[in-house]
């Protein structure tokens, strides 16, 4: 019988284009050439692409040949010889992993020769392998009690009486993983998913032959090592040897269902892998466009924060935040609720009360959350996390290109040739991405990065030639500018595409003002602090690449120049053509894992879901019409707006949802006034969170484990989040929202998040194509999706902008007030780290901790030097918004009059210290400059002695609460 199998047959979509599954492993990757081959394996004739294995080109068509050392994410080792064929013309058994399709090549993947040897290569393994196969947590997914079984192994001549393996000692320190060596083939799949999937290298095969073995940096324990716990190689193994800890605790996992990371940007999908309602393992899965199979310490490993202890799982309230709490039904809670949201109205306008979307929710929750705003609240009052990240990247990618996204896929870094990484650190914040980009790198792109930290970016092993701009903190703009006065006087311009795509006088105007002298790398060189001939260096590097790609992170937007740099960055891409194609771009890498949605999703005060601005009379009057109620055409108030007017007595509640403005925002004392200063903060978070403790009520929120939805990353994916267990408190969160909406007399009606994305496409033109249904057929769509684009848009501004030109704008350097000064001589700057994400409170909850459990000060040894300051001394750090205490990590990584700390923990207090200066266009907070100054000292500062006193006190009011129910239950 003849089995026909083409890759371009119907159905096939631009996503799987070799209609795989995603469930089964191929054995090598899949070829990217176009040209087609036939070949003939076991008399079935089967069309593959030029560069297809025969393994793969015979796994494609169901005819699976036994395999140890190969995997569909690595490339072709050809150790273990078990997927020996014989080829027509051909002399011995060659390795089918490595050997590529040829057109008219006739395969035999089974006879009695190739069995034999088969079972002989598979009883070598097994005479040093334990046969405890019924007790092995792998019992049941093992590749090499599979294979044993295909290969039709009865027998082991060899025994174990030897030299073995099998009493090596097992290393437990990956609090995750256990690596138990006594059962490895040293196939290495572990040590190629490390190098080539990951891009760390900490693992190598030590010794040769029979004695060799697999061993973490230099023969370290996983947890010494370079490992940053990605999971790779213990994905890759196919045998017990690496194997997650849960499975061993818990045993295999019954059932999976695949959804969405919901940590960071990148949005990585996974199988949550599961024994009933419990998740056994999070498994990177291979269908997901933007992680492919890969995935990070966070999403692979940190969940068990979905039920830790510290849950909310019953609704709360009390009058006033001095008083214990007491757990209510979801009924009086919101009812609760509702009243005092009405009394303040009542009292002080409609104007009184506002709310905070989250983006760590669902884009559905979001839109109710913005919905309940302006049409439950009826006023504008409504702002986003995002404001204090991301809001300038709206602002300057709209100005320049006319839509505020980035405007590329992960995935098209495969044809970068420079990247040019600004003010980002992907190895922390977007790992996976990073990895991504460690591969491109290996393959020889060039990287140039700016930022005042030597990111581990710039550590990529078989790196060349990278370029690192220290600039000092606060100087982007300046430094954009002399890079692209280089690129301008040195006629490295893209004058095609400028003279096509570009609108003309805003162009000449640019033009004009880019390349006066005082633009240039030699006169903005006292400013940024920046050699003058590495910047001409990294400018011709990036306009001369076949294909530059810009990535860019919170170091560009939380500045007091945030939305110009973001238009700096724009303009550099303009001006060199490397918009609009594979390899190019402007990529924004978003932090948290909803960014992008619920900036979408209208949670702005001034925009309506879709970036459509609430002035806009068509706009508005359609979501009046099917909102049923009339709409503010004013914009209301941002975030800091908010507090500034809860401080001056006219904005009196507050709902927040998934956010914890109390730790995550900008000088955290102003913060703490603004909230006491309210009446009514209602909390809806899943654990008590430092906003919580001056709220009033306290709504169960539901984790993303819990509840249907969607996410968008920072590619524009809108990918499925799926409900793997029920809500802990009963309610999914767009529940919640649905009920307080309600209660205040405003009717929402809907039985599943699908009909409210239906609501969204019916009023977001960009999401016109986007249902539920379209999002099982397609896996994940990259908006716009839409009639002119019904399977989404991977890449933007092909053949136009939305804005029709693009607009080159003009980039004045204006200085930060945040500068040094002789009373705070020093720059500080704040980031991220790998294990820890955002306010880390669900990071905190997890064995993440392991490798991060307190945020500390970096500080370069001259710095360090000149104070007398020694590793792990206690520094008081001030500024003139306040003062904290945090331990010293003395870091070259740091230029001398620069520190460094991370946000992770409440009582670091690390925004006690940052300022409320902002972007000027956007209001995003300065988080990236504080003047301050470093002095050891010898206890906590006075705010953090007021923290600990204020968090005991609601911890204890948060028990009694509990206690007092469970008593009431009892009685
Ligand atoms: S640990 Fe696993 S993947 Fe690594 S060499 Fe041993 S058996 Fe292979
Ligand atoms: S967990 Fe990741 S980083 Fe660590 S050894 Fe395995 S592949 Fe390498
Ligand atoms: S890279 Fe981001 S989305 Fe992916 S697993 Fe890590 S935290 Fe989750
Ligand atoms: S699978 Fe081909 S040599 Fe191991």
């Amino acid at each position: 019988m003849l089995q026909h199998y083409d890759p371009k047959q119907k159905g096939a979509t631009q996503q799987n284009p070799e209609h795989m599954d995603f469930n089964k492993d191929y054995g090598t990757p899949q070829s990217l050439s176009e040209n087609l081959i036939t070949l003939q394996v076991d008399g079935v004739e089967i069309t593959v692409t030029e560069g297809t294995s025969v393994l793969r080109a015979a796994a494609l068509a169901d005819i699976n040949i036994p395999k140890l050392c190969a995997s569909d994410n690595l490339e072709a080792f050809g150790s273990c010889r078990l997927c020996a064929v014989q080829i027509e013309g051909r002399r011995g058994f060659p390795a089918s992993c490595t050997t590529p399709v040829e057109a008219g090549m006739k395969v035999t993947t089974q006879n009695e020769k190739i069995g034999k040897l088969r079972r002989n290569i598979m009883e070598l393994y097994i005479s040093d392998h334990p046969l405890d196969c019924l007790t092995c947590p792998s019992n049941g997914d093992c590749e090499l009690q599979d294979v044993a079984g295909a290969v039709g192994l009865r027998e082991v001549r060899y025994g174990f009486d030897g030299h073995n393996h099998l009493d090596a000692e097992k290393d437990k320190s990956n609090p995750y993983f256990t690596f138990d060596p006594s059962k490895c083939i040293v196939c290495s799949r572990c040590v190629r998913a490390c190098e080539e999937v990951q891009g760390t290298f900490a693992l190598t095969v030590d010794g040769r032959g029979f004695a060799s073995k697999i061993v973490a940096g230099q023969d370290d324990s996983f947890l010494d090592s370079d490992c940053v716990s990605c999971g790779a190689c213990v994905q890759a193994c196919p045998t017990s040897t690496l194997m997650e800890n849960n499975v061993i605790e818990m045993g295999q996992p019954e059932h999976s269902i695949v959804t969405t990371c919901a940590y960071c940007g990148v949005g990585c999908s996974f199988k949550a892998e599961m024994k009933g309602d419990q998740v056994v393992r999070m498994v990177p899965y291979k269908g997901g466009e933007a992680n492919q199979g890969h995935s990070c310490v966070k999403g692979r490993f940190a969940f068990g924060y979905a039920t830790h202890k510290d849950r909310i799982k019953t609704p709360m309230i009390r009058d006033n935040i001095d008083e214990q709490w007491r757990e209510v039904s979801w009924e009086d809670a919101i009812g609760f609720a509702a009243k005092r949201l009405k009394e303040v109205q009542a009292k002080y306008g409609r104007e009184s009360v506002g709310g905070i979307t989250s983006s760590r929710c669902t884009n559905e929750e979001t839109y109710l959350v913005q919905k309940l705003i302006r049409a439950a609240f009826g006023n504008n009052n409504t702002d986003t996390c995002a404001r204090v990240c991301h809001s300038p990247t709206g602002y300057g990618l709209k100005t320049t290109l006319g839509e505020s996204a980035g405007t590329q896929t992960f995935d098209s870094i495969r044809h970068t040739d420079t990247m040019l990484v600004i003010g980002a650190n992907p190895t922390d914040a977007h790992p996976v991405f990073a990895s991504m980009m460690r591969r491109r790198l290996r393959e020889g792109a060039q990287l140039i990065v700016a930022d005042p930290r030597k990111i581990d970016l710039l550590k990529t092993p078989h790196l060349k030639d990278a370029i690192h701009l220290p600039l000092r903190p606060g100087t982007n703009v300046a430094l954009v500018n002399s890079l692209a006065h280089t690129i301008m006087s040195e006629g490295l311009e893209d004058k095609a595409f400028i003279a096509s795509r570009c609108d003309d006088k805003a162009f000449l105007k640019w033009q004009a003002f880019i390349r006066e002298e005082r633009n240039s790398p030699e006169a903005m060189q006292s400013i940024t602090g920046v050699d003058a001939g590495d910047v001409r260096r990294a400018a011709r590097v990036y306009a001369n690449a076949g294909n530059g790609a810009i990535f860019y992170g919170l170091g560009v937007t939380e500045h007091s120049q945030g939305s110009t740099m973001v238009m700096g960055i724009a303009n550099l891409a303009l001006a060199t053509g490397n918009i609009g194609r594979e390899g190019v771009g402007v990529n924004p890498l978003r932090g948290q894992n909803n960014v992008q949605g619920s900036c979408d999703m209208g949670s702005f005060p001034h925009e309506l879901p879709g970036y459509q601005h609430v002035a806009d009379d068509e706009a508005r009057g359609r979501f009046e019409a099917a909102w049923g109620v009339k709409l503010d055409d004013e914009p209301g108030l941002r975030i800091p707006n908010m507090f500034d007017a809860a401080l001056a007595g006219s904005f009196k509640a507050l709902y927040v949802q998934g956010e914890d403005i109390a730790q995550s925002d900008p000088n955290t004392q102003h913060v703490e006034a603004a909230l006491k200063a309210l009446d009514c903060v209602i909390v809806q978070d899943i654990f008590l969170n430092e906003t919580a403790k001056f709220a009033h009520v306290l709504l169960p929120g539901s984790t993303f484990l819990e509840k249907n939805g969607t996410f968008t990353n920072a590619e524009r994916r809108i990918n499925r989040v799926r409900k793997v267990m029920p809500p802990l408190a009963g309610k999914e969160d767009w529940e919640v929202t649905v009920a307080l909406s309600n209660a205040l007399g405003y009717e929402m009606n809907y039985s599943h998040p699908s009909e409210i994305m239906d609501e969204i496409a019916s009023l977001t033109p960009s999401f016109s194509g986007v249902s539920y249904d379209r999002l099982e057929e397609l896996g994940s769509i990259q908006w716009p999706c839409n009639e002119q684009h019904p399977e989404g848009m991977p890449i933007m501004h092909v053949e136009d902008f939305p804005i029709g030109k693009g607009n080159l704008a003009i980039t004045e350097y204006v200085a930060t007030d945040e500068r040094a000064t002789r009373r705070f001589p020093l720059l500080l700057t704040t980031g991220r780290i790998l294990s820890q994400y955002n306010v880390g409170a669900q990071t905190r909850r997890t064995e993440n901790q392991t490798w991060h459990d307190e945020d500390v000060l970096e500080i370069h040894p001259h710095d360090a030097e000149e104070r007398g300051v020694n590793q792990g001394d206690w520094l008081g750090i001030s500024s003139r918004a306040g003062q904290t205490v945090l331990r010293a990590v003395i870091s070259q990584r740091m230029q001398p009059g620069v520190v460094y700390t991370t946000f992770h923990h409440p009582g670091s207090g690390a925004n006690v210290i940052t300022t409320d200066s902002s972007d000027w266009a956007t209001n995003c907070p300065e988080y990236k400059v504080t003047a301050v100054q470093v002095e050891k000292v010898t206890q906590p500062s006075e705010w953090q002695k007021n923290f600990e006193d204020f968090n005991k006190k609601q911890q204890d009011y948060l028990k009694k609460g509990r206690r007092h129910r469970s008593e009431e239950v009892s009685r």
